[in-house]
This record gives C-alpha cells, sequence and structure tokens, in this order.
C-alpha cells in the first residue's frame, strides 16, 4: 500500500466501474445538466438515492436552490450527452427533454430516469451530498447502459 495523494487516490476511484447519469435541474426556463457518476442507492424505503456535486462547480448554486430534479440515467447510445454536460458552462445543444410532473426536464431516450426531490444536503469535504427521495421514475428493458471504468466510457 502507498500513502494516499489525489493523483493514486484518482487512479485507485477510477477502477471503480460506474454507470453514468446526468443530473438536471430548471432555473426558470433554462435547463441545467451535469454528467455525475458519483450516483447510488441510499434506502428502499423510503425510496432514496445520493448523488455528490462539487463545490466548485459552475453551478452549484443553482443546484442548491433547487427542490426537484431528475436523475438521467444514460445508455450505450448516450455517450455525446455525457461529453456535453461533463464540459464547463456547456453550450446550447439540441436535447431532447420531456416535462416531469414536478416542472423538471426528463432525458429522452435514457435507459431510466428518476423524478426527485432533494430532502437534504450534507457538505463533506470539497462535495456536496444530495439526498433525494424518488417521486416518479420510468425505465426501459431494452436499452444497454453506458459505463464509465479507468477514466474512458465502456
Ligand atoms: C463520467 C463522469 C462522471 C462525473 N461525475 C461527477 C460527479 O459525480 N460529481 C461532480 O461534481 N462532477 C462529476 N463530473 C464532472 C462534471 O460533469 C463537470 O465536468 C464538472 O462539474 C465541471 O463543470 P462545472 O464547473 O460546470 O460544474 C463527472 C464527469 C464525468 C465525465
Amino acid at each position: 500500500m502507498k500513502k494516499v495523494n489525489t493523483k493514486n487516490f484518482k487512479k485507485t476511484l477510477s477502477k471503480f466501474k460506474t454507470g453514468v447519469t446526468v443530473v438536471c435541474v430548471k432555473d426558470k426556463e433554462f435547463t441545467f445538466g451535469k454528467t455525475v457518476n458519483s450516483f447510488n442507492s441510499l434506502s428502499l424505503n423510503p425510496p432514496l438515492v445520493l448523488f455528490s456535486l462539487g463545490n466548485y462547480s459552475s453551478s452549484i448554486k443553482t443546484y442548491l436552490k433547487n427542490k426537484f430534479l431528475t436523475i438521467n440515467i444514460l445508455s450505450k447510445k448516450q455517450k455525446t450527452i455525457s461529453n456535453h454536460f461533463s464540459e464547463k458552462n456547456p453550450k446550447f445543444k439540441k436535447i431532447d427533454f420531456i416535462n416531469g410532473k414536478h416542472n423538471t426536464a426528463i432525458i429522452k431516450g435514457c435507459i431510466s430516469n428518476l423524478e426527485c426531490e432533494v430532502i437534504d444536503k450534507i457538505k463533506k469535504g470539497d462535495h456536496i451530498i444530495f439526498i433525494c427521495k424518488v417521486l416518479n421514475v420510468h425505465y426501459d428493458d431494452l436499452q444497454k447502459p453506458l459505463s464509465y471504468f479507468n477514466s474512458k466510457y465502456c
């Protein structure tokens, strides 16, 4: 074992294969999206999930003030959407959204989507953990997931 530093910490975590999500919030009529792989399930009853965002993110204030959001789990065909929403201040691109019940934006064509209410935010280190109650869900059994491993899509 080696003493941890930023470089070997990042490399070690990159060996954990994850799915890829885009978390969307609406601010007035503009939709913000962020590519996130820190998503995880938290509780079955009540249905809770979590993810974390860097407190240095360009749009952190928008995420902190919104009560409702969507977590869109990307399919293998949606790598361009993941690349788009991992850019700093992504320029407008035509993404197909569906309106959710709570004035949220749901990305079309995903393997699954969750419409959530943020019930808690916990600051830890340089990230903020968002605890979300899942209100509505959608899934597609025919799609394959987009995965991320060793800092690459797979
Ligand atoms: C596969 C992948 C997963 C990511 N997961 C997270 C994450 O869980 N939390 C986070 O804050 N940023 C994550 N990012 C980085 C953000 O998508 C984005 O690049 C970063 O927040 C910088 O842009 P911003 O300053 O506009 O927020 C991830 C990026 C990629 C490509």
